[in-house]
């Protein structure tokens, strides 16, 4: 099985958990991560690349910080450039090239999630606020896999933050190794 995994994080230098994600999960055998904001500083997508990436994966994996209640702006420029007509969709059962892989959302928000709910602060669930992107994998006739998420900067506490890295990071192992 092929994974392949998508970071969108416009400073991984300055980042405490998706690098420390991403470090782990980058030896994993099978995985093939493509950091977004390293690869495509000027917003040039290599489209033909990642659409060979894609063919080639079984499992996808968006990883990113929440950013507004939505993902950084280069996930949505590579979903504009990469899931083409005649690729992503299209009038005839062949232009959708993606139909039948697995997506897996991998979020870290600084918002603790019991603020996502109907009532508390943000008033939504994470489920709704994730909505364009399930929307994607119907579109697209991919199968959706759910999400892992866990709490960040800037108000979770430093003795916190390890554990939310450590459970999220062994709880994404444990996805791609079972899948
Ligand atoms: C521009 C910006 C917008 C953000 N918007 C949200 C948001 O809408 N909801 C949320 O829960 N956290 C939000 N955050 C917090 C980030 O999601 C959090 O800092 C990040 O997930 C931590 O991961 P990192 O250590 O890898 O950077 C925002 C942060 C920045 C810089």
């Amino acid at each position: 099985m092929n994974t392949l995994l998508l970071l969108a994080h416009p400073n991984l230098e300055s980042s405490i958990s998706n690098r420390r994600i991403i470090e782990t999960i980058s030896s994993l055998k099978d995985v093939e991560v493509h950091s977004l904001y390293n690869l495509y500083a000027d917003k040039k997508i290599d489209v033909a690349a990642e659409q060979e990436s894609l063919v080639k994966s079984d499992l996808i994996i968006f990883q990113f910080p929440m950013f507004w209640f939505s993902a950084p702006p280069i996930l949505k420029t590579w979903q504009d450039q990469v899931l083409s007509p005649g690729f992503g969709f299209g009038a005839a059962q062949e232009d959708f090239k993606l139909k039948g892989k697995n997506l897996l959302l991998s979020i870290t928000t600084g918002g603790k999630r019991e603020k996502y709910h109907v009532g508390n602060s943000y008033n939504y669930t994470l489920d709704e606020t994730l909505r364009p992107l399930q929307m994607m994998v119907n579109y697209c006739k991919m199968t959706y896999k759910g999400y892992i998420q866990s709490n960040g900067r800037p108000f979770t506490e430093k003795e916190d933050l390890d554990k939310e890295i450590i459970n999220h990071t062994e709880k994404l192992i444990a996805f791609i190794k079972d899948f």
